[in-house]
């Protein structure tokens, strides 16, 4: 009602971003596990032109970490804003669907080296949080971690 874009089309649009860097990274076909995180700093409205960029953070078995971080652009003024940046979880799949080993990351920038880090820390959380969720609900392991 605004001239606010939508949340949920910015959501869509990172999720194929992470998808295209997935599948460059790990030359498999992948499927999005998880969206870990996603925040919204600064509205988009209609008519501002919006730049997306991703990059795989993090590799371990079957699943990557990709983060993206969404710009937004006055074309009149040239002024660009970062308005969000979102977590993905992306698992690379075979030809039958399942799970399937993919290149790991040596980090080489300090940039790099920084995305892995947290990215790791990402993970380490949410299974630590799983652990607990899970020790609450008197050990039923659920799936949506
Ligand atoms: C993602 C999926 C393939 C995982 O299958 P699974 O039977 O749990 O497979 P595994 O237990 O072998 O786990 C595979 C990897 O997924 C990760 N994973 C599974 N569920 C996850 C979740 N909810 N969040 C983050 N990572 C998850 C595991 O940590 C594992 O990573 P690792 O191998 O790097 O350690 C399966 O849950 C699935 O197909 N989900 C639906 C995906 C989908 O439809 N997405 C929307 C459209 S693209």
């Amino acid at each position: 009602m605004a001239g606010n874009v939508h949340g949920g089309w910015i959501m869509k649009l990172c999720d194929e971003v992470a998808g295209i860097a997935a599948i460059r990274h790990s030359g498999h076909r992948v499927v999005t596990a998880a969206i870990d995180r996603m925040n919204f700093r600064s509205p988009i409205f209609v008519g501002e032109l919006v730049t997306l960029s991703a990059s795989v953070n993090a590799a371990w078995r079957t699943s990557m970490e990709v983060g993206v971080r969404v710009e937004k652009e006055n074309v009149w003024t040239g002024e660009r804003v970062h308005t969000s940046t979102a977590y993905l979880t992306m698992v690379a799949l075979d030809a039958e669907g399942q799970p399937v080993t993919i290149p790991s990351i040596e980090p080489e920038t300090p940039d790099e080296e920084r995305r892995a880090r947290e990215a790791q820390l990402r993970r380490d959380n949410r299974l630590i949080e799983r652990e607990q969720i899970t020790a609450e609900r008197g050990g039923t392991a659920d799936s949506m971690f």
